[in-house]
């Protein structure tokens, strides 16, 4: 059973220029396996990793899972056939492509423990839980814990959805129909992993979890002193509900700090709706959905 995301991994011109961008986002780089390897302060597990390229695309996925042997007979019962790992993967675990050629990794391993984070008290609604205690000398802790999902861009939607539920075994928590599936690995974060309708595969957007909604403002500032100010947010997500902001990468995709996402259980069940991605906020800059990795 694959119990949640592992890392991602961008094949990108320049990895002193990733390795500026993942530190100013609040990640600990470290040159590892002929590449960059970006963790979150505090979790021993790589989130991303970046490998030298001379145009920036989506490398391979990775998930990890409590066991392999049920998914290479899941695997094999579909015909897709296990495969070498890329140049720039490690020899570990499964690897296979998926519907569109993409690489995946699969992995024998737990999800490592995030940072511990101190209770965040608030004095929202009905209820007062803060008192005698100013927030604003409170919001210390404000670097991501985790990578909490991906989106992709998929030029085979419905395929590509079919096989990460009938063979893979995540499930739909919801859509926004014709336009983005959001999935899920079972009870935890409404969405791990999800597509998003385009012309052809890619990466859109990664996203770490931080310990607040001031977590979130004071990422975005940290990026916008550092010259990384295109982005989009703060906002609520409707699909999520997670408050959210977005840095433009440099090679034209997104990464993102979440906090306060649904958290649901095993009786959830998904539904189609057409909303807006965005409860609030400023409008996603025009060039939110474009996609620009070549064709393959
Ligand atoms: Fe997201």
């Amino acid at each position: 059973m694959i119990t949640g995301l592992h890392h991602y991994a961008l094949a990108v011109p320049g990895l002193d220029v990733a390795d500026d961008f993942l530190r100013g986002f609040g990640l600990e780089t470290a040159a590892e396996d002929g590449g960059l390897v970006a963790r979150c302060p505090g979790r021993d597990q790589a989130q991303v990793r970046m490998v030298e390229a001379p145009a920036k695309k989506l490398h391979h996925m990775a998930f990890t899972a409590t066991a392999l042997d049920p998914l290479r007979e899941r695997l094999e019962r579909a015909g897709v056939a296990e495969t070498e790992p890329p140049e720039g993967g490690t020899d570990e675990g499964v690897w296979f492509r998926d519907p569109e050629g993409t690489p995946v990794q699969l992995l024998e391993t737990p999800q490592a423990k995030p940072r511990d984070v101190a209770e965040v008290l608030f004095n929202v609604g009905a209820v007062h839980h803060r008192f005698d205690t100013p927030a604003w000398q409170e919001a210390e802790d404000v670097l991501p814990r985790r990578l909490g999902h991906t989106l992709l861009f998929t030029g085979r939607h419905e395929q590509q959805v079919r096989f990460w539920t009938d063979v893979m075994g995540l499930a739909v928590s919801d859509r926004i129909t014709g336009k983005v599936t959001f999935m899920n690995v079972g009870a935890g974060d409404h969405h791990v992993f999800g597509f998003i309708t385009s012309t052809h595969p890619g990466f859109h957007h990664a996203s770490y979890e931080v310990p607040s909604i001031d977590a979130i403002g004071a990422g975005a500032n940290r990026m916008h002193a550092a010259g990384y100010s295109r982005g989009w947010g703060l906002g609520r997500h409707t699909i999520g509900s997670n408050f959210f902001h977005y840095t433009a990468d440099p090679w034209g995709s997104w990464i993102e700090w979440f906090s306060d996402i649904d958290q649901i259980r095993a009786c959830w069940s998904p539904k189609d709706w057409d909303v807006p991605p965005h409860l609030w906020g400023p409008p996603p800059p025009p060039e939110f959905l474009d996609n620009r990795e070549p064709t393959r």
